[in-house]
């Protein structure tokens, strides 16, 4: 990997839409990932079930721009990596009217369908919750118009991504919710049910996410030898390591830290937060690599 960032002196702009597409990869997760996590937690206390909303509505927010930059940033690269290209008219319309338009359009309407979930405390419950699954599936099928999914097989590789889209999503969207449940000092008993109903979610979740994640590498890249010898599959490998990592954490959550908290064990409170918090920087991480993958590297080589 190190020698491939020395040969590929990599300049702002790259790394601009490097860190754009990690920032949109982490909004969309939480906010589709938001309207997952309430679905699956219907009886979430009340001023939780509003943080998970407020967190969902914040990520949208903050994808809609992000994507919008995107946009503008794809542009700028387009006419040669400058400041006035990216605001040219003519090469903005050149993007929009590429496969990045139609994701475009599907990313901002399914990010501004996902809000419904803030109107899931008032009467039309059933309606808000129809409009924010709606939300989910267009954010997802946004990350299937471009990109290198959209090669041969595509529907297998677009429902497979889309799989291991929603598995990630739910995933990440939990982390901020569950560590503000910990940290409350009242409620214990709830709080130690969810613990156990998400651990047994996540368990068949992150078998979902792995399974279709390693089925997605072996199709695209065709093999042992490109994963070792291309800059995709050194990358990916770099991405497996950092998952295996964050297993490890997940896996002492479950079968260490979430007992200790059942029993009423005083520290657990907080070595269950600092291991979450230290989850939230793993998947940072895991999102930026694979923003590398997508964005500068080819499973062609
Ligand atoms: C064993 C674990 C995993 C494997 C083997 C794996 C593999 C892959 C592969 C092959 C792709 C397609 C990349 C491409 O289009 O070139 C992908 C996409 C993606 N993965 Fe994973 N992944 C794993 C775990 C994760 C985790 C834990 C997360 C999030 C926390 C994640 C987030 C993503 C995202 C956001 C994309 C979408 C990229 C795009 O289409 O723009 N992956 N993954």
């Amino acid at each position: 990997m190190a020698w491939w960032f020395s040969e590929n002196s990599l300049d702002v702009w790259t790394v601009a839409m490097i860190l754009v597409a990690a920032g949109i990869y982490l909004s969309a997760l939480v906010a589709t990932g938001a309207v997952l996590f309430r679905l699956a937690f219907p009886r979430l206390p009340d001023h939780d079930r509003r943080r998970v909303a407020r967190m969902g509505v914040l990520s949208a927010w903050a994808g809609v721009i992000l994507i919008l930059f995107q946009w503008s940033l794809e542009a700028g690269y387009l006419g040669g990596g400058n400041i006035a290209a990216a605001t040219n008219p003519m090469l903005l319309g050149i993007v929009f009217d590429g496969a990045s338009g139609g994701r475009l359009i599907l990313v901002v309407a399914g990010l501004l369908l996902v809000q419904a979930i803030q109107l899931n405390n008032l009467a039309f419950s059933k309606t808000a919750n129809s409009l924010s699954l709606v939300g989910v599936l267009l954010v997802m099928l946004a990350f299937v118009q471009v990109g290198h999914t959209v090669n041969t097989p595509r529907l297998v590789l677009a429902v497979l991504l889309i799989v291991h889209l929603m598995a990630a999503a739910f995933w990440v969207a939990s982390l901020w919710p569950l560590f503000h449940l910990v940290g409350q000092h009242y409620n214990h008993g709830n709080t130690a049910r969810i613990l156990t109903r998400f651990g047994q979610l996540a368990m068949g979740g992150v078998g979902v996410l792995v399974l279709a994640g390693v089925t997605l590498a072996t199709l695209l890249t065709g093999g042992l030898t490109p994963l070792l010898t291309t800059a995709y599959g050194q990358f990916l490998i770099g991405k497996v390591l950092i998952v295996a990592v964050l297993l490890l954490f997940a896996a002492a959550n479950k079968w260490r830290l979430v007992p200790a908290f059942e029993s009423g064990d005083a520290t657990a409170p907080r070595r269950l937060q600092r291991s979450i918090a230290l989850e939230v920087v793993l998947v940072v991480v895991i999102l930026l690599i694979t923003a590398v993958l997508t964005r500068v590297t080819s499973p062609n080589g």
